[in-house]
């Protein structure tokens, strides 16, 4: 007999604020006692915490579709093109894009620009003994490289945009900065408009291009499909990285003798990386709507219901990893859902690990006594899209700048 909803229904809201209690904890104890459960917030919805259930709502678009957004409540700006579509029209869309993000792609064309905005964003601080691990690092690096790489000309944008997004998911609703962020994230979608339509009258070598002159069924595709496109792949792109980048170098803070590890066994950068997205889970949820009537976990979900796939939850099911709470550097095989799993499966993933390894290595080599400031750090308000720490501020034995002359910390609008 399936259970019915008032049988599983729980007090829970992936919106409220951090509780003082360990999330990591409320969670296993939902996987454990109701793995499928139904919550009345935000006008209702099912929570969905084990691993194998997580990896079904987020494969299986017979039943679970991403139309009508990927979020609980539904995005405020639309529809967007790619990632509320289902295959075949999301197949259209996500073919073209693919050869941006290809792991060569990243190798040749991207990596060394990484490596430039690393040295570029960690000398501006160097001297100074003293940084927000946050803004000045996991929030500018990905905010340069993201822009660079889509081609985006103008780099006093690059930064303020980068910004706008940390502020925009990890402040408070009704913070100043919330606000501000908010603010300039819609109104960027008017710039990004502009970057397209100049473009699609003089086009060039790079991604910006590639969405401009984007086609489907032989015809061009909408100018706001190509607006969404872009919007989601700076939104994706950008405060995913910073979150992973921040919650990889605090934990490091607190585990010297794995910070230690990483420094004298630099082999175990990949493994390790893997392990931080798996522990941290910067994309925490991601939502789904029911098209087929379908039982999941002893539930029977109907069509039109709203469901909240628990990444997090699912990346810490005890079934599948074992000692799922500790950071396992060498962890392997590891098979985590941190990227999400099927035809949606994260596009810029080599991207995400290439930035991720450089500019963590690059922390730990140039600061390598680093130490977060314990009483100013802030985590990210809610735990809803993504999560970590909104600030940490850190100090360290000041050190010299590799790229003395370099004018280009001047140029990106810090
Ligand atoms: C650590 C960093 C990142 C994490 C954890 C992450 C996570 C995810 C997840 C979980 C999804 C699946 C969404 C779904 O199932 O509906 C996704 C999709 C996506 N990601 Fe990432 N992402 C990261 C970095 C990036 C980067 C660097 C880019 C591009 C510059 C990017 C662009 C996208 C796009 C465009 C999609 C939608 C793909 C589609 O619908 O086919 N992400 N990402």
């Amino acid at each position: 007999m399936p259970r019915s909803r008032d049988e599983v229904t729980v007090d829970f809201d992936h919106h409220l604020p951090l509780e003082a209690a360990d999330p990591d904890e409320a969670l296993a104890d939902l996987q454990r006692a109701c793995p499928v459960a139904w919550t009345e917030a935000n006008d209702g919805y099912w929570v969905v915490t084990r691993y194998t259930d997580v990896d079904r709502v987020l494969k299986d678009y017979r039943f679970f579709t991403s139309n009508g957004g990927i979020t609980i409540p539904k995005p405020r700006y639309g529809e967007s093109a790619l990632v509320d579509y289902d295959p075949p029209r999301h197949t259209a869309y996500r073919r073209p894009l693919n050869a941006t993000l290809t792991r060569e792609f990243v190798a040749e064309r991207v990596q060394s620009r990484i490596e430039h905005w690393t040295d570029v964003c960690l000398d501006r601080v160097i001297e100074a003994g003293r940084c927000d691990l946050m803004y000045d690092i996991a929030v500018a690096i990905p905010a340069a490289v993201t822009l660079e790489w889509l081609g985006w000309e103008n780099r006093d944008e690059w930064w303020g945009i980068g910004e706008a997004w940390h502020d925009m998911l990890s402040r408070p609703f009704g913070d100043p900065r919330y606000e501000h962020g908010t603010g300039v994230v819609s109104w960027f979608d008017g710039r990004i408009r502009e970057e397209l339509d100049q473009r699609r009258a003089e086009p060039r070598d790079d991604p910006l291009t590639t969405v401009a002159l984007m086609e489907v069924d032989g015809k061009p595709i909408p100018p706001e499909h190509g607006v969404s496109i872009v919007r989601i792949l700076i939104g994706a792109g950008v405060d995913t990285t910073t979150s992973l980048i921040g919650s990889a170098l605090v934990h490091l803070h607190f585990h010297p003798d794995q910070r230690r590890r990483l420094q004298s066994e630099p082999g175990l950068w990949p493994t390790a990386a893997e392990e931080f997205i798996r522990r941290f889970t910067p994309a925490r949820n991601i939502s789904r709507t029911c098209v087929q009537e379908v039982e999941l976990g002893g539930c029977t979900i109907a069509p039109g219901e709203r469901v909240l796939a628990s990444i997090w939850s699912g990346n810490l099911d005890g079934e599948v990893f074992d000692d799922p709470l500790e950071v396992t550097l060498d962890r392997s095989p590891n098979a985590h859902l941190g990227f999400g799993s099927g035809v949606h499966r994260c596009i810029g993933l080599h991207l995400a690990r290439a930035e991720f390894l450089h500019v963590a290595s690059s922390v730990l080599q140039r600061m390598p006594d680093y130490r977060v400031v314990e009483n100013e750090l802030v985590r990210y308000a809610r735990q809803s899209e993504v999560h970590g720490w909104m600030k940490a501020p850190a100090v360290f034995t000041p050190g010299v700048k590799v790229r003395p002359d370099s004018q280009d910390a001047l140029t990106l609008g810090l």
